[in-house]
């Protein structure tokens, strides 16, 4: 049961995000790949559901999300698109798609938001990449950044641990999130840096903040749902809470299954014409 106070909104908005920061609400968003899942985590009361390039990792059991592509992922989002009610649908820019030529960035974001149907674009990095975001700004389409820890850079990167713990990365981090809000961003997602950190730039930009591994001060969360359903198995970063253990629950559903069907005791009279 909820007991804080919520900003109403029959369908979220990038203007509804800014009021939830604005009156200290916290914004709870959920990553989603299909239509059925969407349906739940809607109906669930996720403010922002994130069709995430993790759909890599956690559709395609790919290691990294690298290779997935533009079509796979207005894919992945036109099925979440069909099954929101409420939620604001925000697609990521595949690796690829966006960094190092801002015209091919709008082209992206626009099949995104022709073919999907999605409400926004969320892209990796700070001024490496400020002339894709204002690029695709210029078009109405409405940009959410990801700082810190950014998976598409693993390589350049080499490990998945904490981002910005040295100063000097720190204060990159500090001026890059500026920067994004200069350039119109609504919102910026924080990976994986020290809570100190994610708690000054929160409080240095009057955009919200989307903490994974950011801390409590973050204006808001997300996790990758199959993580936080216990879907996935064998990740446990910190920063993950679990809600559900489904890979035991589904497990042992498969499991009764195999063994009704194997005995004849699945389908009884009743199930069958
Ligand atoms: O792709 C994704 O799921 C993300 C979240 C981890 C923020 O970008």
């Amino acid at each position: 049961m909820s007991v804080h106070k919520k900003v109403e909104a029959k369908r979220v908005t990038v203007m509804t995000l800014r009021a939830m920061k604005e009156a200290g609400e916290k914004i709870a968003m959920l990553t989603a790949y299909d239509y059925s899942m969407a349906r739940i985590l809607d109906a669930g009361g996720a403010d922002v559901l994130l069709v995430g390039d993790s759909a890599s990792n956690v559709m395609a059991g790919h290691e990294t999300t690298l290779p997935i592509t533009l079509d796979q992922m207005i894919y992945h989002a036109s099925s979440v698109v069909r099954a929101v009610e409420r939620a604001l649908v925000v697609v990521d820019l595949p690796f690829g798609t966006y960094q190092g030529d801002s015209k091919m960035a709008l082209k992206s974001a626009i099949r995104i938001m022709k073919e999907s149907g999605g409400h926004a674009v969320k892209l990796e990095g700070g001024e490496e990449v400020k002339e894709s975001v204002s690029r695709i700004l210029s078009a109405g389409i409405p940009v959410m950044g990801h700082l810190g820890l950014t998976p598409q850079s693993i390589y350049k990167f080499g490990t998945y641990t904490v981002r910005a713990k040295q100063e000097a990365e720190a204060r990159r981090l500090v001026k890059d999130a500026k920067l994004l809000e200069e350039l119109g961003c609504f919102g910026l997602v924080l990976e994986k840096i020290p809570a100190d950190l994610a708690k000054k730039v929160s409080e240095a930009i009057d955009i919200p903040t989307i903490g994974i591994g950011g801390g409590a001060d973050c204006d808001g969360q997300v996790l990758v749902t199959h993580d936080l359903l216990g879907i996935t198995k064998d990740f446990h970063p910190r920063f993950l809470r679990r809600y559900a253990e489904l890979f035991d629950v589904i497990k042992g559903a498969t499991e009764q299954y195999v063994d009704d069907v194997k005995s004849g005791d699945f389908p009884s009279d009743k199930e069958q014409y």
